[in-house]
């Protein structure tokens, strides 16, 4: 099943992705913006890559579709997948020409819907580099909360950076999708709500039926 946002969809990463993946990884302003790092990436490098995450059950890559354009333009990771305390850590990558349009935030928002709703998480996290402006902001769009700092806890360019710890609980999640019903969220809420609530009246008929025979 790939996974829908109102702008993006997250599909499975294909091997014709690995080129794309391999630019936003060797790309300095990327490096510089997010809390991982790495050496520079070869085709060999990332193909292997490629293999290693796809065996990998913690972790989970998926390649971030335009919806209006049908345009790769990102990468978006799952990692720490932990199916007891039914948690994760997400993040996020989009090419130069992805940026400025939302995209982030919709990718964002339809895996937490997919995570909540089809994984079963309970608890969704991220972690921002103190200094990405950029990333703040998707975050601060939706109902994410900021739930620590980890003081000087990567270096790049020289410097030391404070890295904010990130955490979405799912009752907060479905309690802002339904108010601000995203992508029809709160309308298809209601509607299935009433289908439960019918499907229960079904039952006590059917019940009383089996009683009275
Ligand atoms: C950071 C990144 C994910 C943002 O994604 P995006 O979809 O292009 O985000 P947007 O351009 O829609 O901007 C998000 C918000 O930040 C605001 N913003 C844009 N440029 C900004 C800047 N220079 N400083 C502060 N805020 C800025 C936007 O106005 C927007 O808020 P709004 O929707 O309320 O107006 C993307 O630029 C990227 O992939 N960068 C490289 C990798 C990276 O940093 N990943 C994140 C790691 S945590």
């Amino acid at each position: 099943m790939e996974i829908y946002g109102e702008k993006v969809k997250l599909r499975a990463m294909e091997p014709e992705d690995m080129e794309m993946y391999r630019r936003l990884v060797n790309d300095p302003e990327v490096e510089h913006g997010v809390p991982g790092w790495g050496f520079p990436v070869s085709t060999i490098d990332q193909m292997k890559w490629f293999e290693a995450t796809r065996a990998d059950p913690t972790k989970k890559s998926f390649t971030i579709i335009e919806l209006a354009t049908g345009m790769p333009v990102g990468v978006y990771t799952v990692h720490n997948l932990d199916w007891h305390n039914r948690s994760c850590l997400t993040g996020y990558k989009l090419i130069p020409e992805g940026r400025g349009r939302g995209l982030a935030f919709d990718a964002d928002t339809a895996f937490a819907k997919y995570g909540y709703d089809e994984l079963g998480m309970h608890r969704i996290t991220g972690a921002v580099i103190v200094t990405n402006a950029k990333s703040r902001n998707v975050i601060h769009k939706g109902p994410t909360s900021f739930e620590g700092l980890r003081r000087e806890a990567v270096y790049k360019n020289g410097q030391w950076y404070d890295v904010i710890e990130t955490g979405t609980l799912e009752n907060e999640w479905r309690e802002w999708a339904i108010e601000s019903n995203w992508n029809g969220y709160g309308d298809a809420y209601r509607a299935k709500q009433a289908e439960a609530q019918a499907a229960k009246t079904e039952s006590v008929k059917f019940r009383d039926l089996l009683t009275n025979r």
